[in-house]
């Protein structure tokens, strides 16, 4: 695949798949769309002093090392677990500039997130730990429960497959009770999608350049 690194509107990389034409994150700021998305709106929701996570689509490692930052800060035992169909090059993880863009504990866990072992559940510090799955998100089942899922897809246009009922399904049977799922998107179909698959979904102002984004509760 060919890819190339894009600065976005608050001064952090993207990626952007050339074959596909599809950014990893909002041109219109990285790392602030993760913070308000993953973080504020889907981390920050909960209290408990243990959290387990999913992420569908580990990508660029930015939203699990935002997580270890604030995992820290808030004192909360972290488990996360990244899906990535397609990881990406050293080449490209070694060019994108979060190490300088990210606060320092951030890019401290950054480096140490995405030198870690791929399938493997790998210690980043005394509260985050990963496990990196190389796999294909529409086929992957587990009997682990989540309690919050940060589902960070390709676009629905992009990858309808990802944002299919079934696997909204899917995810609601994987999430404890009250576990909550975050997404960038709050287009109609995704909207409705996770109401049919169990969902009660609330919709939350978006970040910077998206009217809305969704909280999805397992009520
Ligand atoms: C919007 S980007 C995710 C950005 C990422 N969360 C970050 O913090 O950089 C979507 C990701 O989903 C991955 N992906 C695409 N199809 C997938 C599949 N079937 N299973 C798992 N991951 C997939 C892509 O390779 C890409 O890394």
């Amino acid at each position: 695949m060919n890819f190339e690194i894009q600065k976005t509107a608050d001064g952090s990389d993207t990626v952007l798949n050339k074959s596909l034409g599809i950014h990893y994150h909002s041109t219109n700021g990285a790392i602030t769309e993760a913070e308000h998305v993953f973080i504020s709106a889907g981390f920050n929701y909960f209290s408990q002093s243990d959290i387990a996570i999913l992420e569908v689509g580990f990508g660029t490692g930015l939203n699990a090392a935002l997580t270890a930052m604030h995992a820290k800060e808030k004192s909360v035992q972290v488990w996360y677990v990244g899906l990535e169909r397609y990881p990406l090059t050293a080449d490209i993880t070694r060019e994108i500039g979060y190490k300088t863009q990210l606060p320092p504990a951030a890019a401290t866990a950054w480096n140490a997130i995405n030198n870690a072992p791929w399938n493997t559940k790998t210690t980043i510090d005394s509260s985050f730990a990963i496990t990196k799955l190389e796999t294909d998100f529409t086929t992957w089942t587990t009997n682990q429960p989540f309690d919050l899922i940060y589902f960070d897809a390709f676009a629905p246009d992009n990858q309808p497959e990802m944002w299919a009922l079934e696997q909204f399904k899917k995810l609601f049977a994987m999430l404890n009770p009250n576990g909550v799922l975050v997404t960038y998107s709050a287009k109609g179909v995704v909207k409705q999608a996770l109401r049919n698959a169990g969902f009660t979904v609330k919709r939350l102002q978006g970040p910077p350049g998206k009217h809305h984004m969704l909280l999805a509760i397992k009520e």
